[in-house]
């Protein structure tokens, strides 16, 4: 089976609203973010996933939609968004777009129509009681912030299901017309020309919500359809999902048929990053080994997508009790620095005390391992958070361009304030200083995704711990694919350690370091490496060539 593009891709996420203002009125746009094109394509990104960028009241930050065939006037026109798709495929970068069909808003026209008339049309559209369900206080997604699932809606004369805010009511996937919507807004899209979809809330849009009923079924063949029409429209068309899900259920998301994926190309890798961040904090990598050994083997096809950050706050919820403890002890001891009673809302370079070692050891490491990465913007540059912002926007602050007021970003008063003070505040913090510094973390970044490019083990090849007899605070793993083999090794802890790979060296042919923390000589000596605290070394151990079919004499 041929290589996919994107388990060869690195995917950079963002907000067109903060990324990027080009008409001065304090929002970022589509043209701004076409004038940035150039810079992420230096990046190394060829990946795009852009946050919601239809019409919204923007109650949630745009996932909140109340219209699926257009964009925010706020970003551009549609006309924008065309020339952005043309723009970044001039240089080589898919766009994929978040996919928010699981709910609406609630002032979408559907809802609108559906909660104003039992007779509408619309009304079978979302998933109503008409007595109070007995679960009306469970399964919420934002404790603290939402106090139930089921909201009485006194024009409706009946309550409305909502996984997440009371503004965002949930579609009913029960209603076969629901399901061909979701078919039609797919088709729309990727006709204007983006690659796929970064699906939203991907278990609660299978899911057979039914009042009082706790563990709803969940239909997974919706999935395979989806996956079919995508396909059909264009067939490199990309499925990554969000769904933070227990690890036995992972198969039925991808599907298999006859040893291939036929649902989901993509899953966003929770299972690793919970315990990535237990790994970070302990400076011990067991977790991350753990995470490695204890995932299914996935058919053909299927990819996780690995982050360290995203718009969200850091998961914990997939620890036990005591580890997420731990974890906010290291990276969140404030409680203003915890969300939802499971997760971190900061964003990574001051979790890691700005330590530049461990940055680039943590980004080296999500980089090096299975899948494909996820970059949410401003991590490449070390950006910081304002903690004196409610909920998730502590980390959604404007991109910090340079040293000009509003950070570059914008001329006027940003939508969201930009990180001013402090030890990331944009004067410190920024592209501009970073762009021309070698020794910047941004150089660091271009670097070591240049490395990726002349690395296709890593996301298209095989990713297995090396369980050698290693200090226990080195990861030792490794990336075999039909193009060659190399070898990782990461130090999580500030004591240098040394690490034998002798038995390695028949597999090693001239090994070499192709990128690492420090230049540690050459030429390697697989029996006694030496690795520095929090050090990284990827090492290339032989590569293949791929030849021909023979001559036929
Ligand atoms: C998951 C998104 O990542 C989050 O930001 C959003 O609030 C919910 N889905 C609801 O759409």
């Amino acid at each position: 089976m041929s290589d996919r593009w994107y388990s060869k891709a690195v995917i950079y996420c963002l907000d067109v609203e903060t990324f990027q203002d080009s008409n001065g009125d304090g929002i970022g746009d589509f043209p701004g973010l076409v004038s940035r094109l150039d810079y992420l394509a230096r990046l190394g990104v060829t990946c795009l996933w852009l946050h919601p960028i239809h019409p919204t009241p923007n109650r949630d930050d745009g996932y909140d939609v109340t219209d699926f065939y257009n964009v925010d006037p706020k970003l551009g026109t549609l006309g924008d968004f065309a020339t952005l798709l043309h723009e970044a495929d001039l240089l080589g970068i898919k766009v994929i777009i978040d996919l928010v069909v699981n709910h609406t808003s609630d002032e979408h026209p559907w809802f609108v129509a559906a909660r104003g008339s039992a007779d509408s049309p619309y009304r079978d559209w979302y998933v109503w009681s008409d007595s109070e369900p007995s679960d009306r206080r469970q399964g919420m997604v934002f404790p603290g912030e939402q106090t139930e699932t089921w909201t009485y809606d006194r024009r409706a004369r009946s309550w409305y299901y909502h996984r997440f805010y009371d503004f965002q009511p949930d579609l009913n996937f029960r209603n076969p017309l629901v399901r061909r919507e979701v078919m039609k807004i797919m088709t729309f899209w990727l006709k204007l020309g983006v690659a796929g979809f970064r699906i939203d809330a991907a278990p609660f849009i299978l899911e057979l919500t039914e009042a009082g009923v706790a563990d709803c079924p969940k239909e997974f063949t919706f999935l395979t359809e989806l996956r079919e029409h995508a396909q059909w429209l264009r067939a490199d068309a990309l499925l990554l999902a969000e769904a933070n899900v227990e690890a036995d259920r992972i198969p039925e998301y991808f599907g298999d048929a006859g040893g291939s994926a036929n649902r989901l190309h993509m899953l966003f890798d929770f299972q690793l990053n919970g315990r990535f961040m237990l790994a970070l904090a302990r400076e011990e990598p067991e977790p991350i080994i753990e995470a490695l050994k204890s995932t299914p083997t996935l058919p053909q096809g299927a990819q996780w997508a690995t982050f360290l950050r995203n718009h969200d706050e850091v998961d914990l919820s997939r620890l036990t009790a005591d580890q997420r403890d731990e974890v906010f002890a290291a990276f969140g001891p404030d409680e203003n620095m915890q969300l939802y009673g499971r997760g971190i809302r900061r964003r990574l370079a001051p979790m890691l005390g700005g330590d530049r070692r461990r940055l680039e050891l943590a980004y080296a490491l999500q980089f090096s391992l299975r899948g494909t990465p996820v970059l949410r913007y401003g991590e490449e540059i070390g950006m910081g958070d304002d903690l004196s912002l409610p909920d998730r926007q502590s980390i959604r602050t404007p991109m910090q361009w340079s040293f000009l007021p509003n950070a570059g970003f914008s001329t006027a008063d940003p939508v969201r304030p930009v990180v001013s003070s402090g030890d990331y505040g944009y004067k410190k913090v920024n592209v501009t200083d970073q762009r021309q510094d070698p020794s910047s973390l941004l150089a660091w970044f271009e670097r070591m995704i240049r490395t990726l490019r002349e690395a296709p083990e890593i996301g298209s090849g095989t990713c297995t711990h090396v369980d050698v007899p290693a200090p226990r605070t080195v990861l030792v793993h490794r990336a075999d694919h039909h193009t060659g083999r190399m070898v990782f090794l990461h130090n999580l802890a500030d004591e240098p350690a040394t690490v034998d790979l002798g038995t390695l060296t028949a597999e090693a042919d001239h090994p070499n370091d192709v990128l690492s923390d420090v230049d540690y000589g050459g030429p390697v000596d697989l029996k006694s490496l030496k690795i520095n605290g929090f050090g990284y070394r990827w090492i290339r151990l032989s590569r293949d060539t791929v030849t021909g079919a023979p001559p036929i004499s």
